[in-house]
């Protein structure tokens, strides 16, 4: 073997991995346990919405967060459109809409009364929290839209967040740990 410098041989790379099917990339991806939150948009007068547990935090100053949506679903492409969303990350007990706004193909505000955010982006009402967005920019990848926004008003409550891990809700409790320092 050729070498350029003296040192330890590196190991032989191992031979590829077979390719990672998106079953097991789901089951690995459940390990990391997250919030649930509902996307929403509105187009024309008329509300989309969708559930998600992609969101995350991006940037703190400017405030950008970002969540990936499924390519060809009706609210992604509502939310291109519309340049305007809201993330409303759900309570503990709001499992049922988390169910009712991730139903393929149905109306998800059928008999829901809407309610509208300061930059008339509809919400769902006692949410955990609310972030009001615009669309800062968005980007195909894979099989979903990296949709990046850039926060305008925040509005949070009292309570606890639904979580989600290896594909079912679950309850995230507060143990009273002491605050992690990195945040200060
Ligand atoms: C807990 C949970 C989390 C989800 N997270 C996402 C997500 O991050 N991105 C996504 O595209 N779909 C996600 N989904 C699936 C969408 O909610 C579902 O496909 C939805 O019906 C699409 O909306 P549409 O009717 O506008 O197509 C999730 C569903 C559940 C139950």
């Amino acid at each position: 073997m050729n070498r350029l410098v003296d040192g330890p041989v590196a190991p032989d790379p191992s031979p590829a991995d077979p390719a990672v099917d998106p079953l097991t990339m789901r089951r690995a991806m459940g390990r990391f346990a997250t919030g649930v939150a509902v996307v929403t948009t509105v187009v024309d007068g008329v509300p989309h919405g969708m559930t998600v547990n992609s969101l995350t935090s991006v940037s703190l100053d400017p405030p950008l967060l970002l969540v990936c949506l499924t390519t060809g679903a009706r609210s992604t492409d509502a939310v291109t459109r519309s340049g305007r969303f809201a993330i409303s990350i759900l309570s503990a007990r709001q499992e049922q809409l988390a169910l009712r706004f991730a139903r393929r193909g149905e109306d998800h505000f059928s008999g829901l009364e809407v309610t509208y955010g300061r930059h008339r982006v509809p919400v769902i009402p006692d949410a955990f929290a609310h972030l009001e967005c615009e669309v800062e920019r968005h980007l195909v990848a894979g099989d979903h839209v990296v949709v990046i926004g850039r926060v305008l008003t925040v509005c949070e409550r009292d309570g606890e967040p639904l979580g989600f891990m290896g594909g079912r809700f679950s309850d995230i409790v507060d143990r009273g740990h002491e605050p992690v320092s990195w945040f200060f």
